[in-house]
């Protein structure tokens, strides 16, 4: 092993928001290598498939050589020790998220206390940006403009279009 800092940021990223970006770009400046790691087979009905959500966040994340874009199975610890990482960056948006955060935090902990977690807390302007929201609020016809990148909005409208709406 080498002293390289390297984070794994977890997540659903169904789809990748502006509020993922903002904490990934923040993680970017602070590690040496951050990896954005999609959780497989969560979701039952995820609006974006694994494979999809992949080559969004590898597109939005290429001009960054230290953002890799992955994904994982399992216990998260045992991801972070197969990848040599030292750090499980997630996201602080409200206080609503701080529960279950810290709960999931001290497990990992309790799990492999080789890994610390490291909470980040995005722009304001995305505090109440969640994937399940964008979804909903498309579904409805509305505009996440501003809220998710360029590419995941032209997704978003594909998807709605495909399904018949
Ligand atoms: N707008 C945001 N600002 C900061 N952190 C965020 C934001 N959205 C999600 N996160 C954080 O990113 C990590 C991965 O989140 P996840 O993939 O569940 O996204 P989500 O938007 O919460 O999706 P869902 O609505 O499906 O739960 C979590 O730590 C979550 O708290
Ligand atoms: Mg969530």
């Amino acid at each position: 092993m080498n002293g390289d800092m390297l984070a794994i940021y977890p997540g659903s990223f169904d789809p990748l928001t502006n509020g993922h970006v903002d904490i990934i770009q923040r993680g970017s400046r602070l590690f040496d290598r951050i990896v954005v790691a999609i959780l497989l087979n969560v979701e039952k009905a995820p609006l974006f498939t694994v494979a999809e959500r992949v080559e969004i966040a590898r597109e939005v994340f290429a001009g960054y050589p230290n953002v890799e874009v992955d994904t994982f199975d399992g216990l998260l610890v045992e991801y972070a020790r197969r990848k040599g990482a030292g750090v499980i960056v997630r996201g602080l948006r409200a206080i609503s998220d701080f529960e279950y955060e810290m709960q999931m935090a001290l497990m990992n902990r309790h799990l492999n206390p080789d890994v610390e977690t490291v909470f980040m807390m995005p722009a304001e302007t995305y505090t109440y940006v969640s994937s399940r929201l964008v979804k909903e609020v498309v579904a409805l016809g509305g505009s996440v403009t501003n809220l998710v990148p360029t590419l995941v909005e032209d997704r978003l409208r594909e998807k709605k279009r495909g399904r018949g709406n």
